[in-house]
């Protein structure tokens, strides 16, 4: 959580800070700062709300001056979203300012500690107790900055990215991760500090991924050295020349990065499966899992770890590996299973799912199969986050940045590429015939030109949204497959429309949930041609004898559910292992509308934050 950005250099530094913080947004978004250095002094504006607040506020005060800088977007973890609690943070002297992502655990402690040798606080935040600590480390030692932010970090328990900026020394910044994002763009005679590379790929693509307990010292016009915070061991710095560009990371015509994202979808998945999948030659081979076949075919079982949307990726992909590859696969909540005591061994492969690569619970549960003694296998989005770094081995899904809060893209090339690892395992195993092997190649290969198909329901989901907007309530039902799917689209719908929204197994309902059934509760239904169809066509008219709404997805074609659904929507016939993949793209249409109908900020959902990296 939280958004940070730095410059040193020549040019100047308020614009880019508060483009790149713009671009971090989907990080925090509850409040924002910036300290800038004039040449003089230090000027920080900070404020409640959003990016486009403190732009307002930074006209007013007219604190624009200055090429060395940092800036902060806020998701509130210690102290409640207002202007004090805002980031950037002063020293008690004044000297120093920090901005950091994450949270410092033992901050009471060392506040307490600080207090009583006269240190005073404004905010009630954590990091106003870490740049104290600095200050006071640095005036006991006389130590230089970089000095006094290793030995201060060295005292805390926690989680940061951190940079810190010293008015006495007005050339540095010291910026150090642990356990939050942190890169260094590297430009010439310029370098940029960032929580992802989107604030400064305009500028370099020359970057520097600080990994765990590594700190930089960067200074205008020299080589930027990196340090271990624990032992001061000096770190050959690894520049990596990215890919991403510019466009990427923009709307490009869009109104919302969700809708973009949606649209995506075509591309992104092919961009999952290309050089992966060929059917000429019908193969699906992936460095990672070719390396590791036989960890993965003598695995006694693989356990799934991941959250939220990832996590309902990993339900899909229980069904699809016990199907096909005939593992037994288990799905847990990686904030569960790190706290649990998980019968994990040596014969065991972990996949751990993430987009983003850096959720802090993701990471817990990775390092507790490890420390068990499994294979872990890390699916992420983001190339070069932590979960990438901290697993066995891995693949990329290769959906591009994905900026919107609610996931779209990231949910579905995560099912591609798990059903490539599963039709994979398969076909080692034999538990497959090749003819299906060869029809399921064809039919993934497929998949994206059918999704262009769905897109174009477009404008029926947003005419649905507009009945089913004002509702309270909403209840997602699927069978099979497509029961993590029927999850899925209420997690969507709940984020970002903010109406409560329950996914259930078609078939529970009878167990409960039909209690809420009347002519108030809209339901949408996954029936599909192969999935179980005639018990969902039964459990549609058991809603309908109690006057709820059915808004079915349904394969194209269909006349049964047609003729009893107050609305329908169709999806391309696919068989329903790869039907996730269609019949999700309705229901995140649905969601996205009904938001937007609703005058919600759909990018930006109150409370959330797009990576979520503390527990
Ligand atoms: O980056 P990750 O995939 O690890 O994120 C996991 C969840 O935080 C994420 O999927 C979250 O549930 C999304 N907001 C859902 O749209």
């Amino acid at each position: 959580m939280c958004g940070i950005v730095g410059y040193i250099g020549h040019r100047d530094a308020h614009s880019i800070i508060i483009k790149g913080l713009q671009r971090l947004e989907y990080r925090g978004y509850d409040s924002a700062g910036i300290a800038l250095f004039d040449g003089k002094d230090i000027n920080v504006t900070k404020t409640k709300g959003k990016v486009s607040d403190l732009q307002d506020k930074i006209n007013s005060e007219n604190n624009t001056v200055g090429n060395i800088g940092i800036g902060h977007t806020r998701w509130a973890t210690h102290g409640v979203p207002n202007d004090i609690n805002s980031h950037p943070h002063y020293s008690n002297s004044g000297d120093l300012v920090i901005i950091h992502n994450g949270i410092i655990e033992n901050y009471a402690s060392i506040k307490k500690e600080l207090s009583n040798r006269g240190y005073t606080f404004q905010s009630d935040t954590d990091t106003e107790v870490l740049v104290n600590l600095i200050e006071d480390v640095q005036k006991n030692g006389n130590y230089k900055l970089g000095k006094a932010v290793q030995i201060a970090l060295n005292q805390v328990v926690g989680a940061y990215a951190i940079a810190v900026f010293d008015v006495k020394k007005p050339n540095e910044i010291v910026a150090a991760r642990l356990g939050s994002p942190l890169a260094v763009g590297v430009g010439d005679g310029e370098f940029f500090i960032a929580s992802d590379a989107s604030p400064f790929i305009e500028y370099t693509n020359n970057a520097i991924y600080l990994k765990d307990e590594e700190m930089a010292v960067i200074r205008i016009h020299k080589d930027t050295k990196i340090r271990k915070v624990k032992d001061d061991k000096l770190v050959d710095p690894y520049v990596q020349t990215l890919k991403l560009n510019i466009e990427q990371i923009e709307k490009g015509g869009y109104e919302h990065f969700m809708l973009k994202e949606i649209f995506e979808q075509p591309s992104a998945i092919k961009d999952t499966y290309r050089g992966r999948l060929n059917v000429n030659k019908g193969i699906i081979k992936m460095a990672g899992v070719e390396d590791n076949l036989e960890k993965f075919l003598n695995a006694q079982k693989i356990t799934i770890v991941a959250c939220g949307t990832s996590w309902h990726a990993g339900l899909v992909a229980e069904y699809v590996f016990e199907d096909l590859a005939r593992i037994p696969v288990e799905v847990e909540y990686a904030s569960e299973f790190r706290y649990r005591n998980p019968v994990i061994s040596n014969k065991d492969v972990v996949i751990a799912i993430s987009q983003s690569g850096e959720t802090a619970d993701t990471l817990a549960a990775i390092k507790l199969a490890k420390e068990k003694g499994a294979f872990v296998f890390g699916i992420c989005n983001v190339v070069g986050s932590s979960i990438s770094r901290e697993t066995d081995a891995g693949a990329y899904t290769h959906a591009g940045p994905e900026i919107g809060v609610a996931s779209t893209k990231a949910f579905t090339t995560q099912i591609t590429l798990l059903s490539l690892i599963a039709l994979r395992l398969a076909k080692a195993k034999g538990s497959i015939s090749n003819s299906d092997f060869k029809r399921y190649l064809i039919e993934l290969e497929m998949i994206p030109e059918k999704v262009e198909e769905v897109l174009k329901s477009d404008a029926l989901s947003k005419h649905i949204a507009d009945i089913y907007k004002d509702v309270s309530n909403f209840l997602y039902l699927g069978r099979g497959f497509n029961f993590p799917v029927a999850l899925e689209g209420a997690l969507k719908l709940k984020e970002i429309s903010y109406i409560h929204a329950e996914g259930y197994p078609a078939a529970e309902m009878k167990h409960g949930p039909i209690a809420l059934i009347d002519e108030n509760m809209p339901i949408v239904v996954i029936a599909t041609k192969y999935g179980h169809y005639e018990k969902i066509v039964s459990n549609i008219q058991e809603i309908k004898s109690r006057k709820g709404k059915i808004i079915g997805i349904v394969t194209k074609g269909d006349t049964e559910v047609k003729a009893i659904a107050d609305h329908v929507i169709e999806i391309p016939e696919t068989s329903e292992l790869l039907s996730p993949l269609l019949t999700t793209i309705p229901l995140q249409l649905l969601s996205y509308h009904i938001a937007v109908l609703l005058h919600k900020n759909v990018d930006q959902p109150r409370n959330l934050a797009k990576s979520v990296t503390v527990e």
